[in-house]
């Protein structure tokens, strides 16, 4: 085949298709039209474009868009889904705004939608310290059980939530326990026998050659104002109980020696500038009925 005349239709003799005349090496280009199924579509989704622009925002312009025929926007839809929800959950929101939390956890219907929203709330802003169930974890206060650090009261879990703990609010919850070790006060080896007598008040295993009195003396001198004479904690100073075998930052000697060591007080934000107080009563309710409330 030589002939490369644009004006003589060439036809592929095998299969009775014309070809295009361009030919590479001997092998000839076919000119195969397009299916009929595939052009349909493609008109049919022209058309089907051309009704789109009318009737749906569509085209962008300097600073706006067509807004089509009908004005709609996803956005009106959202807003429109919203206000159906607020209408329908208003008469509750009301209700919760006005009560007091004893009287939310009074009425079983106001006491679940307030843990609903109380749950939501929670997800939102206590779950990355706390975790997704409130189960806590090393130094993030477990908030499941019912062993409180601040008080398990409402009232008590209330103002935690509000103003947070050594958060720097002026009302915030305070007290820190020193660093023994580090500022001087005890030496290695009274850290070591204290340590040893914390144990052992939860009848965990202590180290050969504990010398209990020795370690009993070391606790009422530095300890007991804080944890109490037996070291049962104190809710006003957030210094937890240390017999009850529930650790904050762990119950094995190193955990102990670090914070005798270092120091504890971790933080709590406070909650009252950045929620509202219908938020913070349903999250007071949620947390006390998560685990153990008092
Ligand atoms: C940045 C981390 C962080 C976030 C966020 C946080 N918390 Fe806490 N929370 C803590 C720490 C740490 C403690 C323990 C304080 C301590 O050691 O005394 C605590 C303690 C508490 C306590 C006291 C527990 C007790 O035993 O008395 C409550 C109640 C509480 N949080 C509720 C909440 C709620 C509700 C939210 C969300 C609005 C929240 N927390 C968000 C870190 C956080
Ligand atoms: C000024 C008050 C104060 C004094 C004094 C004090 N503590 Fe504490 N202690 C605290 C507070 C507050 C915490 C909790 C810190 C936190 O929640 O972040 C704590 C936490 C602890 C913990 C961690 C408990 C856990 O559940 O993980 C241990 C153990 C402990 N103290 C032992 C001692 C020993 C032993 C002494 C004496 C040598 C002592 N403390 C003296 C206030 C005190």
């Amino acid at each position: 085949m030589s002939s490369t005349n644009p004006n003589v239709k060439m036809v592929d003799s095998h299969t009775g298709t014309a070809t295009t005349g361009h030919e590479w090496d001997g092998i000839q280009e076919l000119n195969t039209p397009l299916p009929r199924w595939w052009l349909i579509i493609l008109w049919a989704s022209v058309i089907w474009s051309f009704g789109y622009v009318v009737v749906y925002p569509a085209i962008p312009l300097v600073s706006s868009f067509t807004t089509g025929m009908f004005g709609w926007s996803s956005r009106g839809d959202v807003a429109a889904e919203l206000n159906s929800l607020k209408a329908l959950r208003g008469p509750m929101v009301n209700a919760l705004n006005g009560a007091t939390l004893a009287d939310i956890e009074k009425d079983p219907k106001l006491l679940t939608f307030a843990r609903a929203q109380g749950k939501a709330a929670f997800g939102d802003n206590c779950a990355p310290c706390h975790g997704a169930g409130g189960g806590g974890s090393k130094g993030f206060a477990n908030l499941n059980d019912d062993d409180w650090l601040w008080g398990g009261k409402l009232e008590d879990i209330q103002a935690t939530i509000s103003f947070g703990v050594r958060s720097g609010h002026g009302k915030a919850r305070d007290g820190s326990m020193p660093a023994f070790g580090r500022d001087g006060i005890l030496k290695t080896a009274e850290m070591s026998q204290v340590a040893d007598y914390v144990l052992s008040l939860s009848g965990l295993p202590t180290d050969k050659g504990f010398d209990k009195a020795a370690g009993a003396k070391i606790f009422e001198e530095n300890c007991a104002a804080c944890h109490g004479p037996e070291g049962k904690g104190d809710m006003a100073l957030g210094s937890p109980n240390l017999t009850d075998k529930i650790w904050l930052f762990g119950g094995d000697k190193a955990s102990i020696t670090e914070g005798l060591t270092n120091g504890r007080g971790n933080v709590m934000p406070a909650w009252v500038d950045r929620l509202d107080d219908t938020t913070i009563k349903a999250l007071t309710v949620y947390v006390h009925t998560l685990g153990g409330g008092k």
